[in-house]
């Protein structure tokens, strides 16, 4: 395929994000206005006011991705969106723009899956980096662990039941009073405790699963602070930070080593904004040195919600044929394999 150019546009939670993306790896722009600040003093994403500002900043977010890259829409082959899963109102909003776009310049529409995008990152930051391999994605949203076959074959081999990794994260440093997003927060703050002060309990799941749960951790630390407080003990917040930490980063590199040793497979590409978590790197660098399996990670900024990583995610759906067309509607719970 002579080289594609993809203009990608994201909005399915936080972030207002578009990018130029040339042949899936080589990014010339990536643009993104988050809403991190608004959303901080409620100390989560309220979803009417992120599909507000989804409005106010798309198409600002697009344009700039276009300056930055020197080029017009004319030399765009294709638009890439994410259509989900997310927010709906929030999805709508970068959708609806796109079709718009795709129906007045006559480009092509990509759908695109963010969880898929989330893995494609990890091509942007390493150009030689090709399937088969395995996918570790976890967000705030998602914890999925994924056998990438080839760019649009994936099989999800474990995921969560209850909250996502980023999720218990949010919840555990919001409790800890350390504010929104809590990830990076505690990722900090743990650097400073014992991990083996405290033995939160892994879920453990009676049938051979590769699944995760992270509410019974969530709900031991809450059960923790709570039981200190009102027996007015002073708990070491660090302390909690880090073995709280160790309980998540435990289980995700358990289940993901266990599955490539299952689907015979010696590369672990990491993605999604835990993906920034420095004890789930160093471990997994640790362990995978041991194994012989080498671990990927893209850089911070591809790792949480981004536009660069949908463009990528469009030039190879693109190059596959997978199209859209104007009738293409929000999936707010869109699966990674449908069916
Ligand atoms: O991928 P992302 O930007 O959004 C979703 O698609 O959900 O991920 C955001 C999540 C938040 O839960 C945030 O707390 C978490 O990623 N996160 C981290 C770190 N940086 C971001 N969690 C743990 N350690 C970090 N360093
Ligand atoms: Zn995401």
């Amino acid at each position: 395929m002579e080289k594609k150019i993809i203009l990608g546009i994201e909005s399915s939670c936080d972030e207002t994000a578009a990018a130029i993306v040339v042949d899936g790896r080589n990014v010339l722009s990536n643009v993104i206005a988050s809403q991190i600040d608004t959303h901080k003093k409620f100390g989560g994403v309220v979803p009417e006011v992120a599909s507000r500002m989804h409005i106010e900043a798309v198409d600002g977010v697009v344009k700039a991705a276009l300056k930055e890259a020197d080029l017009t829409l004319e030399d765009v082959d294709a638009i890439g969106v994410t259509y989900g899963p997310g927010l709906v109102g929030a999805l709508l909003v970068g959708l609806q723009y796109a079709k718009g776009l795709s129906l007045g310049s006559k480009k092509p529409l990509i759908p695109v899956n963010h969880i898929q995008g989330h893995i494609c990152a990890n091509f942007i930051e390493h150009k030689d980096l090709e399937p088969p391999f395995v996918s570790l994605v976890v967000s705030g949203g998602h914890t999925f662990i994924v056998y990438v076959k080839d760019y649009d074959k994936f099989e999800v081999i474990g995921q969560t039941r209850d909250d996502a990794a980023g999720e218990a994260y949010d919840k555990v440093a919001r409790a800890l009073g350390l504010g929104y997003p809590g990830g990076p927060k505690i990722d900090k703050l743990a650097k400073e405790g014992n991990e083996n002060a405290i033995e939160f309990p892994k879920a453990k799941f009676h049938e051979q699963t590769l699944d995760f749960s992270f509410s019974g951790v969530k709900s031991a630390v809450l059960n923790y602070l709570n039981k200190a407080k009102m027996q007015n003990i002073e708990v070491n917040k660090a302390d909690v930070a880090a073995s709280f930490q160790k309980a998540i980063v435990d289980v995700l590199s358990d289940n993901v080593f266990l599955t490539c040793k299952m689907e015979k497979v010696n590369k672990i590409a990491i993605a999604g904004g835990v993906a920034s978590n420095s004890c789930l790197r160093e471990r997994l660098i640790t362990e995978g040195e041991k194994r012989g399996i080498k671990i990927l990670f893209p850089s911070p900024i591809l790792c949480t919600d981004n536009a660069a990583m949908i463009a990528s995610a469009a030039y190879f759906n693109y190059d596959k044929k997978l199209e859209g067309n104007l009738d293409i509607n929000a999936k707010p719970n869109l699966k990674l394999v449908e069916g």
